[in-house]
C-alpha cells in the first residue's frame, strides 16, 4: 500500500512525543512535515521535543516548524502541571543535534498542501490554532487536504480540562469553531475514544520492562501520568490521547464512528470548549471516533514503542 504524505501539527508534550515515536516506526508513513503550536508547552519548546522524538526513535529527517505561541483570542497558559515544565514530564534528555526549519508552520502546511492537492493528510494533535490560521491564509486548505484527524473534544463523556471540555479545544476554542466549521473530510478522534485504551496493567509492566530507547522515555514520561491517575482514581493507568489518533489517522478501520455536525462552545462561561453533536445545525459533518479497537490498537502501539 502507498505510504501516507502525512503532516502532524503537535504540542509535543507527553503523548504527542508517544505518538511521533510511534509514527516514525511505521513504514506506511511518508514525511511531509511537523508544526509545534501553543498548548501543552510553548511553541518553540514543543519543537525541541518534536526533534527529541524523531531522533529518540531514530527517524527520518523530518522538517519542525515552530507555529503560533498563543491562542487565537484568549490567552490559555501551558499545561505544566500535566507535562512538566519540559513538556516530557521533566525526565531529562540529550539536546537534539538538529535545529527546527526556518519558516512558521501554519504558512508551510499550507504550502505543502497546495504543492499536492488532496494527498495530504493531516494530523493535528494539539490546539487547533495552526490549522485555523492555515485555513485563514488559504480558504483551499480543506480542499487540497485528503483528509484531517483532529484529537480533541470530549462528545457524550466529561471534559478532561473542565467537566465540559477536553485540553486542546478548551486552550483555543475560537480556533477549534473555525476548523470544525470548514468543508473537510474531517475525523476527531475525542475523549469518547481515547480514554477506551489506557496503559496499564500488563501492558504497563511490558513498557517499563522494555530497554530501547523509545520504551525508556515513554516508561519515564508516563510514570507522571500514571501515579497522577492513581493518586485521582486509584487506577495506576496513562492516558494515549494522541497515539490513539495517530494510529486511527493510519487505519480508520480501528474505529467505529458517528456522522454529525459538531459544536464547539466559544463563550467565557463553565462551557467554553465543550463540543457537542448538532445534527440539527447546518454545519459541515464531521466524522466523530465512537468505539476503539482497544487491543488491536495497544498491541501495535506496544509493538512500535518497544522495538529498539
Ligand atoms: O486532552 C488530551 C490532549 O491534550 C492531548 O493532545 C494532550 O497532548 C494535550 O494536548
Ligand atoms: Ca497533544
Amino acid at each position: 500500500m502507498k505510504p501516507v504524505p502525512l503532516w502532524v501539527d503537535c504540542d509535543p508534550g507527553i503523548d504527542d512525543v508517544l505518538a511521533l515515536m510511534y509514527l516514525c516506526g511505521r513504514r506506511d508513513v511518508e514525511w511531509i512535515g511537523i508544526s509545534t503550536v501553543h498548548g501543552n508547552v510553548d511553541a518553540t519548546r514543543g519543537a525541541t521535543n518534536a526533534l527529541v522524538a524523531l531522533e529518540t526513535a531514530r527517524g527520518p529527517s523530518v522538517p519542525v516548524l515552530i507555529g503560533v505561541d498563543r491562542p487565537l483570542v484568549h490567552w490559555s497558559p501551558v499545561a505544566e502541571d500535566e507535562h512538566g515544565r519540559n513538556g516530557l514530564g521533566d525526565v531529562v534528555v540529550v539536546a537534539p543535534r538538529q535545529r527546527p526549519t526556518a519558516g512558521l508552520g501554519p504558512v508551510q502546511l499550507a504550502r505543502a498542501a497546495a504543492a499536492r492537492p488532496g494527498e495530504l493528510v493531516v494530523l493535528a494533535l494539539g490546539p487547533l490554532t495552526n490549522l485555523a490560521v492555515a485555513l485563514l491564509i488559504d480558504p483551499d486548505l480543506p480542499r487540497n487536504v485528503r483528509e484531517l484527524y483532529i484529537m480533541g473534544g470530549a462528545v457524550h463523556v466529561p471534559g478532561n480540562t473542565t467537566p465540559a471540555a477536553e485540553f486542546n479545544i478548551w486552550h483555543d476554542p475560537e480556533a477549534a469553531h473555525v476548523v470544525l466549521s470548514a468543508p473537510w473530510a474531517a475525523t476527531l478522534v475525542s475523549l469518547d475514544v481515547t480514554e477506551q485504551a489506557l496503559l496499564e496493567g500488563e501492558y504497563w509492566n511490558a513498557l517499563e520492562a522494555a530497554q530501547g530507547a523509545k520504551a525508556r522515555l515513554a516508561a519515564l514520561m508516563l510514570a507522571r501520568w500514571v501515579e497522577a491517575r492513581r493518586i485521582r482514581t486509584g487506577r495506576a493507568a496513562a492516558g494515549l490521547h494522541d497515539p490513539v489518533a495517530a494510529a486511527i489517522a493510519l487505519a480508520p478501520t480501528l474505529a467505529e464512528y458517528e456522522t454529525t455536525p459538531v459544536r464547539v462552545d466559544v463563550s467565557q462561561g463553565p462551557d467554553r470548549g465543550r463540543t457537542s453533536a448538532a445534527p440539527d445545525s447546518l454545519g459541515f459533518p464531521v466524522r466523530c471516533a465512537t468505539r476503539l479497537d482497544r487491543e488491536r490498537f495497544l498491541a501495535d502501539f506496544m509493538t512500535q514503542i518497544t522495538s529498539p
